[in-house]
């Protein structure tokens, strides 16, 4: 239980690692609050319910700054802190640098980047409040080294580092840490449309020679939300069986 009494908010957790990162933390004793545009968010919120632990779901997108204002402050209210945000959610628009449309840009810069800046500025103040938070965000390998296609996601994806970074000068002094996971391939719905033959030969270009799931990629955010990691901040976690060295 090493989220006892701790409330988190977990964008982007209605499916995915997001589920994942629910689900642990709801089994390590948070209280989850799921942000996601899916319904589907309902029925992740319930079954994590149904195995004993405390979730809701809040439909939301994380771009949609007075809605997550106001749903930050409901939370608060209503719980009497906020200890936890995993920007977790995140988009796809690929399409070779030449071929990028800026809408296929903007669209990717808005959920990723922005939303991420939208809710964490949205949170904050409830952690200085409480002396107390743990800002974990989601990059990629794709933001460490690039990837064919990605000019959008990629600068996001190192986009947040940079984010945490700062955050981790502005937000230590209030018990706030800020930290960032940066998964490699991992088998979910944004992976499912990359043909098995395609997948098979990435799987042998990981040194672990597999592909991730997405309960591995929720363990480095427990690492980072629990107590314990209090004197880390500013650290981007690869989670990639070795791909981005
Ligand atoms: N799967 C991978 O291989 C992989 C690799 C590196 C990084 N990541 C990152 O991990 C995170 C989760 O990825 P995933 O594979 O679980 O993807 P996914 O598509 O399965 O899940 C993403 C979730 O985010 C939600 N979402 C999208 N836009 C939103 C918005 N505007 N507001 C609220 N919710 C929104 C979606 O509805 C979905 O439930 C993303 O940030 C992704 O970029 C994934």
């Amino acid at each position: 239980m090493r989220l006892k009494d701790k409330v988190a908010i977990v964008t982007g957790g209605a499916r995915g690692i997001g589920k994942a990162i629910s689900e642990l933390f709801a089994k390590e004793g948070a209280a989850v609050i799921i942000w996601d545009l899916l319904d589907v968010g309902k029925e992740t919120a319930e079954s994590i319910q149904a195995n004993g632990g405390k979730a809701t779901f809040t439909k939301i997108s994380v771009t949609d700054k007075e809605a997550v204002e106001a749903e930050a402050k409901r939370i608060f209210e209503e719980y009497g802190r906020l200890d936890i945000l995993a920007n977790n959610a995140g988009i796809v628009k690929d399409r070779t640098l030449l071929k990028m449309s800026m809408d296929e840009w903007n669209a990717v810069m808005n959920v990723n980047l922005t939303g991420v800046f939208i809710c964490t500025k949205a949170c904050v103040p409830y952690m200085i409040e409480n002396k107390y938070g743990r800002i974990i965000s989601a990059a990629s390998t794709s933001g460490m080294r690039g990837n064919y296609g990605q000019t959008n996601y990629s600068a996001t994806k190192a986009g947040v580092i940079g984010m945490a970074k700062t955050w981790t000068l502005e937000l230590g002094k209030y018990g706030i840490t800020a930290n960032v996971i940066a998964p490699g391939y991992t088998v979910t719905d944004m992976t499912a449309t990359i043909p098995e033959e395609t997948a098979k030969m990435f799987a042998k270009q990981i040194p672990v020679r597999f592909l991730g799931d997405p309960m591995d990629i929720a363990h480095g955010y427990l690492y980072f939300a629990s107590p314990e990691a209090r004197y880390v901040s500013g650290v981007c976690l690869n989670i990639d069986g070795g791909a981005a060295r």
